[in-house]
């Protein structure tokens, strides 16, 4: 397995001012981030998260050459507040998504290229998979699905045929779903943006992206930032607004917010940051990447 950092080069440069302390790698995968991040500023350590306990090779051998520089929650990263709270928190960093190994396991069920089980977890102790969105959810909430997370125009007749296959049998693989996509959509554009789909429902990812951002704002130590690689255009809206959101002047409660003329983050990516024509050329999985940064004022 070969995995590539997406956008690392430019996202090293903002940790270089950022205060002594820790580094969150909320999206730890195979540990690409947090490697470089220990390699490059000795003043740093890193605490690693991520849903996924296949990535415990790695954490393994981040440990062996890092030592104490590095610990590792396995958790998802919107309950991170809860075990980072007290401190000294430099950054966080999230790396979006699925990792090109997630992919590469068809046991997993993420890819429509290879045939696998529906299954679509990232936390394999979780209930919810892509079997169970497929083999029961009504046909209307299928469709609603399809449009709300895919933008997919054929959304109604993928609902329908998926409905009327599972009539006779359950869907079981993505092979038997892709086949099911394809005969409605004619379009491999469509298998995607169905899988993509089923896998922000199944892992929740919208509402974890938006639950794990909060966590992070609130730990950041003053002069601290938040670093967010996005893949889509759902993702990327959300943490746009949320870091708008957060630059805006406001104190007080949820409850009774009171504007005031300070604000207490910084945008420092007043455009999103994108790969570079030779990252993209190099790592497929870059192509529609977005680096957005936020601090916390000093
Ligand atoms: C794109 S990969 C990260 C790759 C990593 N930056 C690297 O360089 O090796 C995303 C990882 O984040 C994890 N992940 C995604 N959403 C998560 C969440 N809500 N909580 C914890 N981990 C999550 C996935 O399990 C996956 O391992």
């Amino acid at each position: 397995m070969d995995h590539v950092p997406v956008l690392i080069e430019q996202i090293l440069p903002f940790l270089k001012d950022v205060p002594a302390g820790i580094v969150v790698d909320a999206t730890f995968g195979a540990g690409g981030y947090t490697r470089q991040i220990l390699e490059k500023f000795p003043s740093l350590s890193v605490v690693g998260v991520d849903q996924d306990k296949t990535v415990l090779p790695f954490v393994a051998e981040i440990e062996k050459d890092f030592g104490d520089r590095f610990s590792f929650i396995q958790a998802n990263f919107e309950s991170m507040k809860d075990h980072l709270e007290d401190q000294k928190i430099s950054a966080v960093v999230m790396d979006l998504g699925v990792s090109s190994m997630q992919i590469d396991q068809e046991e997993r069920g993420f890819s429509y290229q290879q045939d696998g089980p529906l299954d679509m977890r990232m936390n394999s102790d979780q209930e919810l998979s892509a079997y169970e969105i497929v083999n029961t959810w009504e046909r209307k909430d299928l469709r609603r699905l399809f449009w709300k997370y895919g933008e997919e125009k054929h959304a109604p007749l993928i609902a329908a045929n998926i409905c009327h296959a599972r009539e006779k049998k359950k869907i079981e693989s993505t092979k038997e779903l892709r086949d099911i996509i394809e005969r409605a959509a004619h379009s491999v554009k469509a298998v995607m943006r169905v899988f993509q789909a089923i896998r922000i429902e199944v892992n929740d990812e919208l509402g974890a992206l938006e639950r794990g951002m909060e966590s992070a704002a609130a730990l950041l130590q003053d002069g601290g930032l938040l670093i967010v690689v996005t893949f889509h255009s759902l993702e990327d809206r959300l943490v746009k607004n949320f870091m708008i959101d957060k630059g805006k002047a406001v104190a007080g409660s949820r409850y009774a917010p009171v504007l005031t003329e300070e604000k207490q983050f910084n945008i420092l990516t007043r455009k999103p940051l994108l790969p570079t024509d030779l990252e993209i050329e190099t790592n497929q999985r870059s192509r529609s990447a977005k680096l957005r940064v936020l601090q916390k004022k000093s």
